[in-house]
């Protein structure tokens, strides 16, 4: 079947998760790293509303999203042991290129739902997933409630609809995690007979 043999479904098939721990320089140059982001703005979006954006960790800034992301997880618990916070610093430093994905929704718009727009943001992230691979480098996504404190929101100075959704690590692949097994075709499909 034709569709096997697409480069594009090939590309998709292909997609899968980096090890955020193995990713080495060089990552994507500056062309490179905006054609990815480009393919992130592809993503379909009903009302056009473009409910995401994406923000570039700059090299100098990442001591700084260190503090943040300290002061987020001493901000989820009160007690922190030594390892857990030197773990909640160490994201700020995986890979030689780090993306995060904000969300701008109006949950309050006339017309399009919230969940319309965070699937425009889903949407965006595959895109930029998928891209990443295809320039022939990896990316590991991170997200968690650490995203969503006091700390993190001021500082990344978010707007009120604003979410901060993951953290994009992107770098050259020196080791890959076991590939994760995905759903067979009847979980995921069947036909509605009204
Ligand atoms: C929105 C989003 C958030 C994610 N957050 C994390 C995370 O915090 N930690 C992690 O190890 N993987 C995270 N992942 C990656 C998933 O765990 C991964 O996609 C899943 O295990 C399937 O593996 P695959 O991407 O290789 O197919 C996230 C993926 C998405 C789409």
């Amino acid at each position: 079947m034709s569709v096997t043999v697409h480069p594009l479904y090939a590309g998709l098939m292909a997609r899968r998760s980096g090890n955020a721990r193995a990713l080495a320089a060089p990552g994507p140059d500056e062309m490179t790293l905006q054609a990815i982001v480009k393919a992130g703005a592809q993503a379909p979006d009903h009302g056009r509303l473009v409910p995401f954006r994406f923000l570039r960790i700059a090299d100098a800034a990442r001591p700084r999203l260190a503090d943040l992301l300290e002061a987020s997880s001493r901000e989820l618990q009160q007690e922190i042991a030594a390892p857990e916070i030197e773990r909640a610093r160490e994201k700020a430093h995986q890979g030689p290129e780090i993306l995060t994905l904000i969300g701008r929704i109006d949950a309050a718009h006339p017309k399009i739902t919230a969940s319309d727009q965070w699937l425009a943001v889903g949407c965006a992230l595959e895109n930029v997933l998928l891209a990443v691979q295809a320039a022939g480098f990896a990316a590991a996504v991170r997200s968690g409630k650490f995203l969503e404190t006091k700390a993190m929101r001021e500082g990344f100075a978010l707007g009120e609809n604003e979410h901060l959704t993951c953290l994009i690590a992107i770098g050259t692949p020196t080791d890959w995690p076991p590939a994760k097994p995905k759903p067979e075709l009847d979980r995921v499909f069947a036909v509605w007979n009204g």
